[in-house]
């Protein structure tokens, strides 16, 4: 199930990630500021306990995170989007899985992948871009033979591209897909429009 955020302070930080001018030092900073504002949404329905809690005048009963989360970014360019939710959220382990396209065929191909224990976690795969949704479904598949279960299993992105969307609910509508935006479509070479070039590049200066 798709969740689009819409909100005023994640139009502006998109757009400056789209605008080919933002050089990479302030692209790094926008996609901290974008995965912030994320990370908020996709835990939205995230269950909580009871804790209580003395504060310096008396006691309090509270509410704090109940399940521990995964985050299992695709490298490289979902590296970037690890310190932002693991700054909200307290208790999370990370697990990497690496995925690259070929530049021809635009066809993923995994070379790295190492996992903590994925069982009765929340997961969030975290990519910034959703294109083809070749790398999605791919890391999907990896996280389920390693014990996630779709209904604990949430992919955020910040760019998505409807035919990435559709080859993520077609592998289990129930997985929900969190991005900032919802692009027009792909190119011939499998970018998305109007999209904002290849992120991993635009992160890292290459
Ligand atoms: C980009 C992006 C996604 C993938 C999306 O990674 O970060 O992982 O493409 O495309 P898809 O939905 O068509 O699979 P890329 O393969 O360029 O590797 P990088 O992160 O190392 O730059
Ligand atoms: N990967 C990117 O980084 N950008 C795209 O537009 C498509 C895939």
């Amino acid at each position: 199930m798709l969740h689009l955020l819409k909100h005023p302070l994640s139009e502006h930080v998109v757009t400056h990630l789209r605008d080919r001018t933002t050089k990479p030092a302030t692209f790094r900073t926008l996609s901290y500021q974008i995965s912030l504002l994320l990370a908020f949404e996709a835990t939205r329905n995230f269950a909580t306990r009871e804790a209580i809690v003395e504060t310096p005048l008396e006691k309090y009963s509270g509410r704090v995170l109940a399940e521990p989360t995964v985050l299992v970014p695709i490298l490289r360019a979902g590296i970037s989007m690890v310190q932002p939710f693991a700054d909200l959220l307290p208790e999370v382990s990370v697990g990497y899985i690496g995925l690259e396209r070929d530049e021809e065929t635009a066809v993923a191909r995994s070379y790295y992948s190492k996992l903590p224990p994925l069982t009765a976690r929340r997961v969030l795969i975290l990519d910034p871009m959703l294109a083809t949704g070749g790398s999605a479904v791919q890391a999907i598949q990896v996280v389920a033979a390693h014990g996630a279960a779709t209904k604990d299993l949430a992919l955020v992105s910040i760019v998505a591209a409807p035919e990435g969307v559709r080859a993520v609910e077609a592998v289990d509508p129930r997985i929900s897909i969190f991005t900032a935006a919802l692009d027009r479509e792909l190119n011939t070479r499998k970018y998305i429009l109007p999209g904002l070039g290849d992120f991993g590049d635009r992160l890292y200066g290459t």
